[in-house]
């Protein structure tokens, strides 16, 4: 019997390849930056199943491409680069990752968190600039985290896990997120609506989904509520903050500060953004620890290699 084909669409941890290597033949864009898209069209026309990436847009084109595709596992928990309803409709099994990265990436909110409230990344520019000239008194104030309130958009996993760490900061939680049980929500947390969390909270953290009804979750109108102490975390998705309405808010003080770990239009970041010294700016890094990348590269794995052989992978989509 001839070896089921799978398509990696960038390098990835070893181990991942070496696991896929035992069921597939395996081809591998070999690189370390996103496969062109003729070359992803290309390369997924004999292929069984694809190991992809949120930087790999898995429409209804590429979809249609694929005659022999049995499996979409994506190395990601979100997984908005693909068109879902098309690969439904083709019977083409969707996977993702979550739970892996949960802890790795509710530590990188904090890092955000942190960043943005004692202003780490300026003052580390002010020393390496040459600046520093001894211990000041109003030397580069920050503001306290301990016992703020922290408002938390998006309770499941990772806003959960970003919120038992507010915890040692003796913070107040709050949250919004019309999608998740409340009885599955510790019941310390207080629930409340977006607009009360926007006016209530000295630090956002964002970590909901994208989809069509997310986007531009965030934009002027909450911005005018937010207060000019208000800092923005978001590490989700950025299409769930309107950029345009960000940089004005940040620009007029109308909120303090934002740590952005995500762009609307990735890699693309606006000018009006880097010239800010109250954004804290990140490549999507959220998930990028070498024991999470493997986690998740690893379960990729295994969905693809479940999904050819006819079981049950560990994380489906749909
Ligand atoms: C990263 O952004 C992910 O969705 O895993």
């Amino acid at each position: 019997m001839p070896q089921p084909r799978i398509l990696v669409t960038r390098n990835i941890p070893r181990p991942a390849l070496e696991r896929l290597d035992e069921v597939f033949e395996l081809e591998l864009h070999a690189s370390d930056t996103a496969i062109p898209r003729d070359r992803l069209l290309d390369a997924v026309q004999d292929k069984d199943a694809l190991l992809c990436l949120l930087t790999d847009a898995i429409d209804a084109e590429l979809l249609d491409a694929a005659p022999r595709l049995k499996c979409v596992s994506n190395l990601a928990v979100g997984y908005n680069n693909i068109d879902l309803d098309h690969a439904t409709r083709k019977g083409i099994v969707v996977c993702n990752t979550p739970g892996v990265l949960t802890q790795s990436t509710a530590d990188l909110a904090w890092a955000l968190i942190l960043a943005c409230a004692r202003r780490v990344v300026e003052s580390d520019r002010y020393v390496r600039e040459g600046r520093f000239e001894g211990w000041g008194p109003m030397l580069m104030l920050g503001v306290d985290v301990f016992g703020k309130t922290l408002g938390i958009i998006g309770i499941g996993r990772i806003g959960s896990a970003v919120a038992r760490r507010a915890e040692g900061f003796g913070m107040r939680v709050i949250w919004f997120d019309p999608l998740v049980d409340p009885k599955t929500v510790a019941s310390e947390y207080e629930r409340t609506d977006l607009r009360h969390l926007c006016a209530n909270s000295d630090f956002i953290t964002i970590h909901a989904p994208l989809t069509p009804a997310t986007e531009h979750l965030i934009s002027g109108e909450e911005f005018a509520l937010m207060r000019p102490q208000t800092i923005l975390i978001n590490s989700a998705r950025g299409p769930l903050v309107d950029e345009a309405a960000l940089i004005q808010a940040l620009r007029n003080r109308q909120i303090a500060a934002a740590g952005l770990d995500v762009y609307e239009r990735e890699p693309e970041i606006p000018a009006g953004l880097l010239e800010l010294d109250n954004a804290v700016l990140l490549p999507h890094i959220g998930s990028a620890s070498v024991e999470t990348r493997t986690k998740m590269a690893l379960m990729a794995a295994e969905n693809a290699i479940a999904v050819i052989s006819g079981k049950t992978p560990p994380a489906r989509v749909y």
